[in-house]
């Protein structure tokens, strides 16, 4: 059998730490020797420390490891950042600069010029900058690449298959954010029972940015960014997990309907062990997407769209949807650290 890689969680008992030790249990290529939380969890026992929220139980395996402060160093080979931004930023850079490959979820870097901001199917040539980023910020063995907004995934894949081929020349794009986004326990009960909330700090100017990076081309060291414009609405809704994106496009090129479902339908996924059979689906039922219906689809890792047609005002119109803490956070990242491994850069 092959190396099995020792992986460490920052951020371990969060929403995002809780579904990479489920994404994790009987992974073939990882194994989970290090935890760390914040210091009202370090030194417990991770039973102790964490209140554990998904369906079926916290695995035995991770019951009895300590809970570590969020420092190096850890007793690890690579290690997955759940972290708060507020903390991020410092506790990410010191793991790179102690030789650590850093896969990480929160968007302390996401838009730094020298972070690969990765979604493996779209642009896994991104992975080129890390030797950049290790020579301008002197790093040995360690790097930082990130993975984008959960929001942003549910629309980028899309976009990225009609970019290809037709050129994306704007997006209007309103999303429908469930409630795991928050973290826990994020909104309170009585804010959002009953009720939709217009307004989730600082996501906006995520969702407005980050998809042309991820689009965008390395060319001599540098991404040049894809050139078009979003204008995005964010609202947090009655959902427990599942992001929905309602999306508007205007194409460079004209494209017919057909074509435009078979560049979703063919965007080729991966062969990792992660990676899910269809990367989009795009399903003809009128209803669908839905959350709870479809954010599973693929063990969670497919980007689901429907509503897809010429629209009035702009050239098409769809809806997408992905699941939030999955594909939106460790799914991705463990799927990253799955492609580092394949091109041999860990
Ligand atoms: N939830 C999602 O769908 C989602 C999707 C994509 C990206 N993200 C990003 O992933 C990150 C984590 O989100 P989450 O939803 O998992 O949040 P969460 O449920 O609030 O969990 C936060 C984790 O960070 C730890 N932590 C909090 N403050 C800390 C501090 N000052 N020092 C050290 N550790 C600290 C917590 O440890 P304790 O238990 O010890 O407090 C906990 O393990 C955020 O950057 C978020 O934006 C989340």
């Amino acid at each position: 059998m092959s190396k099995k890689y020792r992986v460490g969680i920052l951020g371990a008992t969060g929403t995002v730490g809780q579904r990479f030790i489920q994404l994790l249990e009987n992974h073939p290529q990882f194994e989970i020797t290090a935890l760390a939380a914040s210091d009202r969890s370090a030194g417990k026992s991770f039973v102790e420390a964490c209140a554990w929220k998904l369906s079926g139980g916290m695995p035995d395996s991770v019951k009895g490891i300590t809970v570590q402060p969020i420092e190096p160093p850890l007793d690890c080979d690579i290690v997955f950042s759940s972290l708060p931004s507020s903390v991020a930023r410092e506790t990410e850079e010191a793991f790179a600069r102690a030789g650590y490959p850093v896969i990480s979820n929160s968007s302390s870097y996401r838009m730094d010029e020298d972070v690969p901001l990765l979604i493996a199917e779209i642009n896994h040539k991104h992975t080129d900058l890390i030797e950049v980023q290790k020579q301008k910020r002197g790093f040995t063995t360690g790097f930082i690449v990130t993975n984008p907004n959960c929001a942003v995934i549910s629309f980028a894949p899309p976009l990225a298959a009609m970019h290809r081929k037709f050129g994306v020349e704007s997006v209007v794009v309103t999303t429908l954010q469930a409630i795991s986004g928050a973290g826990y326990p994020g909104v309170p009960s009585l804010d959002i029972t009953d009720n939709v909330v217009p307004y989730i700090a600082g996501e906006e100017p995520k969702v407005e940015t980050e998809a042309q990076k991820i689009l965008g081309q390395f060319v001599d060291g540098v991404i040049e960014k894809a050139d078009f414009t979003v204008s995005a609405q964010c609202f947090r809704v009655h959902v427990i997990d599942g992001h929905t994106a309602s999306v508007r496009v205007n194409l460079r090129n004209t494209a017919t309907l057909e074509e435009i479902v078979e560049a979703m339908n063919n965007f080729p996924s991966l062969n990792l062990y992660s990676s899910p059979k269809k990367f989009i689906d795009v399903c003809d039922e009128p209803s669908r997407p839905q959350p709870r219906l479809d954010r599973d689809s693929g063990n969670g890792m497919t980007i689901t769209v429907g509503r897809l047609f010429p629209d009035n005002i702009f050239d098409y119109r769809f809806v997408s949807l992905s699941h939030n803490t999955v594909r939106g956070a460790a799914g991705s990242a463990v799927l990253n650290a799955e492609l580092l491994i394949d091109k041999k850069i860990i």
